[in-house]
């Protein structure tokens, strides 16, 4: 069985608000995207690590990836998330065959390890549809409305059997590229799975490989990132 991983790294960062796309904000000293290519192409069982970037991105070409061997840049992605894995899939398609198995991972999840990797491939690699990492769902949940610029409750979600959804999510290159032609607004790939009836695994994950979405998250992921250098560099 083969595995290529595609991470979609067009998106704009606007809730960010960096100034530049967040993929290429700096975290740890390295562009956020360097974390997630970095711990793909560190899974022995992943072929290929593709990237789809906008077609006009200016940024890539600034850095040197060449110590990570395994990437393919697509620069051909699109104005949602969707169509940008949908664009990066239907460009991949020479390199791959119908059933190997794609990872999509968010550039904005820098904090993804080696081996929340290597349980996704373990738990889903023999499952007829394919699986996604996912956290149960811990807080209590709120329905809200906002009126003249106050928001109160209206109802409390109970929050038993649901999960949080994350990346990678883990299916078939043409079982996934059909999915998402078919349901093209989607904001996860699982989800267009779902619309054509099918139930994708969820795999346990846990709260670290958060995505980077405010600015409030860029502080979260340096200090997971660095707990671990701390972790790694610590004697014993
Ligand atoms: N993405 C993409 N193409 C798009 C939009 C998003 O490839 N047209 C990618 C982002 O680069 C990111 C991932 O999808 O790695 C998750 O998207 P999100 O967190 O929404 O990132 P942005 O769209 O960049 O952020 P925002 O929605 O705040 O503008
Ligand atoms: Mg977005």
């Amino acid at each position: 069985m083969t595995y290529h991983a595609l991470v979609p790294a067009a998106g704009g960062g606007t809730r960010l608000g960096a100034g530049l796309p967040k993929q290429y904000v700096p975290l740890c000293g390295q562009p956020l995207l360097r974390h997630a290519l970095t711990t793909l192409c560190a899974v022995p069982a992943i072929a290929r690590v593709f990237v789809v970037l906008a077609p006009d991105d200016p940024y890539w070409d600034r850095y040197d990836w060449s110590d990570l061997g395994k990437l393919a840049v697509l620069r051909c992605g699109g104005q949602t998330r969707a169509s940008s894995v949908c664009a990066g899939l239907r460009a991949m398609v020479a390199q791959v065959r119908a059933d190997d198995w794609v990872l999509v991972h968010d550039a904005a999840r820098p904090c993804l390890r080696v081996a929340q990797v290597e349980r996704l491939i373990d738990e889903v690699g023999n499952d007829r549809v394919g699986g996604l990492l996912a956290t149960p769902l811990a807080d209590t949940l709120k329905r809200g409305e906002c009126r003249e610029g106050v928001a109160r409750v209206t109802a409390t979600v109970p929050r038993e059997d649901l999960w949080q959804a994350q990346t990678p999510q883990m299916f078939r290159h043409a079982m996934l590229l059909h999915a998402l032609e078919y349901a093209p607004a989607v904001t996860d790939e699982a989800s267009a799975l779902e619309a054509l009836g099918l139930r994708p695994l969820l795999v346990a994950a846990d709260a670290s490989n958060l995505k980077v979405t405010w600015p409030g998250d860029l502080i979260l992921a340096e200090a997971i990132l660095f707990a671990r250098q701390r972790a790694a560099g610590a004697p014993g």
